[in-house]
């Protein structure tokens, strides 16, 4: 499938989606959310992709919501628009996504790699809500994400004020999982997600959505959510041949059933 304001490839089982707007540092526009939902979507879908890398490019992973977009928008317009559906969709998608994050990531571009799985980023990487700057807060996650990822303190910080943070800083408040030299940022989060692809892929599906319920629900329906998804992996043949590769002492052939 062509795309306008993306670059799609797949390889390996692993599905690399590139924002390319570089003229406006990535910035999403209702444009590229269709499209990069769409693309997420059909990576979900396929059968083929086991795991997906969405990334900006060297330079910047996105500096936000397209602010020209917004910038005649009154209150009606907004809670009439669609856009925050893409954004509930992108929460939906089975298959784990990694951020590889170089450069920029703010407002919605934060929030964009915020709502994807594992972030990786590179010694370049910047986050920051700076919404606050605009008279604007962040509407696409900031306030919750942030905060349940970084902690209170750090979170009203940079949403009330808008500061930047550095990758160092983002690893320090568990906002990134590693931080690599620039120039093995996208290379880092493919490796990342080689490995996941190989991994038992009904396995992955229900680990992925169990660890998101941490975030969503009461620990006791967590709990119970993650004990249905063990029981029911029990039925896998993927099961059945991890333990007998274990038991037989060697590497497991993983079918997906
Ligand atoms: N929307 C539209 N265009 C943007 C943009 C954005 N979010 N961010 C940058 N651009 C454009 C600039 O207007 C500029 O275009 P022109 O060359 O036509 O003037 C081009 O990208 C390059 O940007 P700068 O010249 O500003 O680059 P810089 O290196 O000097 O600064 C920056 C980089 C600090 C990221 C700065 O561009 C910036 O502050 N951008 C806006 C960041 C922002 O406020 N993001 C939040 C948006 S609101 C939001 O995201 C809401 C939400 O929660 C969903």
């Amino acid at each position: 499938m062509a795309y306008e304001h993306l670059l799609v490839g797949v390889e390996d089982a692993v599905a690399v989606i590139t924002l390319n707007r570089p003229k406006v540092l990535n910035a999403l526009s209702q444009a590229l959310m269709d499209e990069l939902v769409t693309a997420l979507e059909t990576c979900d879908q396929g059968g083929r992709v086991r795991c997906i890398v969405v990334w900006g490019g060297p330079r910047v992973f996105a500096a936000g919501a397209d602010v020209r977009e917004m910038a005649d928008a009154t209150s009606a317009d907004v809670i009439r628009s669609y856009r925050f559906h893409q954004w509930a969709r992108i929460r939906r998608v089975a298959t784990p996504i990694v951020a590889a994050v170089s450069g920029y990531a703010l407002g919605g571009g934060c929030e964009l790699a915020l709502a994807c799985d594992i972030i990786v980023a590179s010694e370049t990487a910047r986050f920051g809500q700076p919404e606050i700057h605009l008279g604007l807060m962040p509407g696409a996650g900031g306030t919750q994400r942030l905060t349940r990822t970084a902690g209170k303190s750090r979170a009203m910080e940079m949403v009330l004020t808008g500061r930047v943070i550095t990758a160092e800083e983002a690893l320090a408040a568990g906002v990134v999982s590693r931080v690599v030299p620039s120039e093995l940022c996208l290379e880092e989060a493919r490796r990342l997600a080689r490995e996941i692809a190989a991994q038992p892929p009904l396995a992955v599906r229900l680990a992925k959505e169990s660890v998101l319920q941490a975030f969503e629900t009461s620990l006791e329906s967590g709990l119970a959510f993650e004990r249905r998804s063990f029981h029911t992996l029990f039925s896998t043949e993927d099961k059945r041949e991890g333990i007998r590769a274990f038991l037989d002492k060697r590497p497991p052939e993983f079918t997906g059933r």
